[in-house]
């Protein structure tokens, strides 16, 4: 619990087991406002919306959302008593807080304390959404408006996550349904609240390092700026657009796809003086679900570039992975694209 960032006030600078190898730290340079990651209203006509969503996947792998229909004042709650959560009293934040992954609702720091060589400037809480009746008993009571609010927010969410995944059936002309019904592809709801408290030197370490998200799709709340999205070599800066939803696309849906939709590599650096609070959405199949190109885009002129495996084993090398970073995508390429 004393490893958590929010316990420890008055930091004058940064430990030096956050430190950053000096290739890897986001140094001084701002990431200038060259191109932005695309903007895109869902209130329109569905022909050509999809076409934005398609385009936005292939060429960023994120786009802002707009007009989501998910009410304004839901997502300024869901921000603000999430905010509410990390600054609670830490008698008040130990009970959830555990090194062990498999906990339903486990408030932990970094990103794998206990064997990272580095960590990461951020604490997180994650739990479990769908189906609410069965995880949301395992959630905070403090505050008191937490379980309501973030339950309300988890259902509307999911169910906009699934909607953006039939949009995007439909436009890599996938079968109707293909991310509904019987399958075991987004199983899983994660439920993911990240609170990057102020550092005393931003230059020399991260929030979280460069990644990208390991499931189908993302959608992220964040009012203050500091993630950074890979796009040609260069990194974006995501401007913060007040009560748009950031979506991005996971590793799996870029195999589901055959490499179509890319999943792009992104970082959050930290802010001196302010504390940034981001609430992410996760849809995730199920470990057995067995990960591969979807069988219809397969031809002589489109080959798979992808092997077939579970998600348990992606995961896993996933982990291993990411921490000797490497891309975790290499192992499982039938060719190189
Ligand atoms: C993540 C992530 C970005 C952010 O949780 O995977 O990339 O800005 N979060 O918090
Ligand atoms: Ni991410």
């Amino acid at each position: 619990m004393e490893k958590l960032l929010s316990t420890k006030t008055d930091l004058k600078f940064v430990p030096d087991s956050y430190i950053l190898p000096s290739d890897t730290r986001p140094g001084t340079t701002k990431v200038p406002p060259l191109e932005t990651i695309p903007v895109i209203d869902l209130k329109q006509e569905p022909t050509k919306l999809i076409h934005q969503i398609i385009d936005a996947c292939k060429d960023f792998g994120f786009f802002q959302l707009i007009n989501h229909g998910v009410e304004e004042k839901l997502i300024q709650d869901v921000l603000a008593v999430t905010k509410e959560f990390f600054e609670l009293p830490a008698e008040d934040k130990a009970i959830f807080f555990s090194d062990d992954p498999k906990k339903i609702c486990r408030l932990y720091t970094s990103i794998d304390y206990l064997k990272e060589p580095v960590h990461y400037w951020r604490d997180a809480l994650r739990h479990l959404g769908h189906p609410l009746e069965k995880h949301i008993q395992f959630w905070p009571h403090k505050p008191p408006q937490y379980q309501e609010v973030v339950g309300r927010y988890s259902v509307e969410v999911r169910k906009l996550s699934l909607y953006l995944l039939d949009l995007i059936c439909t436009g890599l002309g996938l079968e109707p349904g293909y991310f509904r019904g019987e399958t075991e592809l987004t199983e899983v709801h994660v439920m993911s609240a990240n609170h990057y408290p102020p550092c005393p030197d931003p230059s020399l370490t991260l929030g979280l390092p460069k990644h990208c998200d390991v499931n189908l799709i993302t959608l992220l709340l964040q009012e203050m700026d500091g993630l950074h999205v890979m796009k040609d070599g260069q990194w974006l800066s995501v401007e913060p657009i007040p009560n748009a939803i950031v979506v991005n696309i996971g590793h799996t849906l870029q195999i589901i796809s055959n490499g179509k939709l890319k999943s792009a590599e992104h970082r959050v650096v930290t802010h001196q003086k302010l504390a940034r609070t981001t609430v992410g959405s996760f849809l995730l199949p199920s470990y057995s679900c067995q990960i591969e190109p979807a069988k219809v885009l397969i031809k002589d002129s489109n080959p798979p570039l992808f092997k077939s495996f579970t998600f348990k084993d992606f995961l896993a090398t996933y982990m291993t992975d990411t921490y000797e970073r490497k891309p975790p995508l290499e192992r499982y390429k039938l060719q190189v694209y």
